[in-house]
């Protein structure tokens, strides 16, 4: 498993969708870029979300807000005091850590080993001491574990200290008056403050829900399995509106259509979860996490939540304006709901754990070798609606015309759909380029298309090769590579 995903991260270099930002600098922690074949991947995400989040429910709208934002709503959030992370340091490899982190993985190593009881016990007195923010239990834990830093192989470890997540910068141009900005460390701030611009402007009424993509940063204390835990990542957020006591309800659905969303890709559902939360965070009186069966085991890829009031209510108090909705549908006794906070679901996925999900469960090799010759390939099996690259272009040669007949199907189809001409190699080298990439179709000119108007179309998962008509192309991929 460790050697799939290396091959993995070093599949996403060599082909353009990864790169470690920065890199000719020996690049810059736990920060990414994205390619030129990541990038198509990435928007085709953001497009399978977006649709099936805004376009599909009438009832949901999306925005794009501002990554700044007044500090005050920060406060609010109760980010300032409370979105911190327990750190540890060794004092000799002057190495950080998560004290939560340390323990998880010796909880891990108990239940390789077969300790089981053991990995209970810890996994109790952990969840414990974090609910309870006992940072000198934390570190006890560590001591009474016997837990060595990985780099310095000491246990000489400074106290336990909450750490804050968020950056900061200076807004406006003079010191003395320069005010204290945080880079939002997630998007949903962002719906929130919005909410009535949105419900007024937009003549929205409950249950509703607003949507948004964006950045969100966090100071991570460790950066670890590449681009599963960044400094600066993207999520795809929805916050959704609902009355008090309905927010049960409309929790087990989002829970269920979530999952759904994830599986409608073909994704084995055998790996997937979901793993309901026992700590609660301060906003929510229930959540749960869609898991995904990473290689190095099971991850969070999504969070849903139910949030209360709890951030309309805080907006409301710091802010001094209404954060209320007036229900005029008439409840059991005839009367209107009238004016409340409304409670609120959210459902919130890492773009970038997506990403990563879709690579891993996509990437594959294979040993195709037979009797008489050894070969093998590799390909990204993803859906054609996310592939970068929905059709390449091949020219058999590039004489007698084929170049030019290759260029005018191109041009007939590229309004609609991300293409690439290739017309150096063997066909064979050619095909393999595009089964690495996640091409779901290559398109091959050659002497009959002069004469018959067809060509051939090779199918990325079965190679299977079949003669169409170009008239047909257009009909053909459009129909696969839809949502
Ligand atoms: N608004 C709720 C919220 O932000 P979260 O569980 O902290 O909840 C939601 O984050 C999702 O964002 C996670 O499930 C994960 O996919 C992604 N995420 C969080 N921190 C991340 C990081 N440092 N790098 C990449 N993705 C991250």
């Amino acid at each position: 498993n460790d050697e799939q995903f290396k091959n993995v991260i070093s599949h996403a270099k060599e082909y353009g969708f990864v790169f470690q930002s920065s890199e000719i600098y020996d690049g810059l922690s736990a920060v990414y870029d994205y390619g030129q074949l990541g990038a198509e991947l990435k928007n085709n995400i953001k497009t399978y979300w977006w649709k099936a989040m805004v376009q599909m429910h009438e009832n949901i709208v999306g925005i794009d807000s501002a990554i700044f934002m007044h500090p005050k709503i920060w406060k609010a959030s109760g980010h300032v005091d409370g979105f911190n992370d327990p750190m540890i340091d060794n004092k000799d490899s002057k190495k950080r850590y998560r004290a939560d982190q340390l323990l998880e993985d010796r909880i891990e190593k108990y239940r390789k080993d077969g300790k089981t009881d053991k990995a209970e016990d810890l996994q109790t007195a952990m969840d414990d001491a974090l609910k309870a923010e006992d940072l000198p239990q934390l570190k006890s834990l560590i001591e009474a574990h016997d837990i060595a830093c990985p780099v310095s192989g000491t246990k000489n470890w400074t106290d336990v200290r909450q750490f804050n997540l968020m950056f900061s910068t200076q807004f406006g141009a003079m010191s003395e008056d320069a005010e204290v900005v945080y880079l939002r460390p997630e998007t949903a701030q962002g719906i929130f403050v919005n909410f009535l611009n949105v419900q007024k402007s937009g003549r929205m009424k409950i249950p509703f829900g607003i949507a948004q993509i964006g950045k969100a940063f966090r100071n991570e204390v460790i950066a670890r399995q590449f681009i599963m835990r960044m400094r600066e990542f993207e999520q795809m957020e929805m916050q959704f509106f609902v009355r008090p006591g309905e927010d049960g309800k409309w929790f087990e659905y989002w829970k269920e259509a979530r999952l759904k969303w994830h599986q409608a890709l073909g994704t084995d559902p055998a790996r997937y979860r979901f793993h309901d939360h026992v700590k609660l965070a301060h906003y929510a009186n229930a959540a749960t996490d869609i898991e995904f069966e990473f290689p190095f085991g099971f991850k969070e890829v999504e969070g849903i939540h139910s949030r209360t009031d709890f951030d309309l209510g805080q907006h409301q108090e710091f802010s001094g304006k209404k954060m209320q909705y007036f229900d005029s549908e008439l409840n059991e006794e005839g009367k209107p709901y009238g004016n409340y906070v409304p409670y609120v679901i959210e459902t919130s996925i890492g773009l970038d754990r997506m990403f990563l999900l879709t690579l891993i469960n996509a990437f594959e090799e294979q040993d195709l070798s037979t009797e008489d010759k050894q070969d093998s390939r590799t390909v990204l099996r993803l859906h054609p609606a996310l592939a970068p690259v929905k059709a390449a272009i091949l020219p058999l040669t590039k004489k007698d015309g084929l170049p030019e007949k290759a260029r005018a199907i191109m041009d007939t189809l590229k309004f609609d759909h991300n293409l690439i001409y290739e017309e150096k190699d063997s066909i064979g080298k050619r095909y393999r380029r595009q089964d690495a990439i996640g091409t779901p179709f290559c398109i091959t000119i050659d002497h009959q298309s002069l004469e018959d108007d067809s060509v051939t179309i090779r199918h990325r998962d079965s190679m299977e090769q079949e003669r169409v008509a170009i008239a047909d192309l257009e009909r053909i991929i459009g129909n696969k590579v839809s949502w």
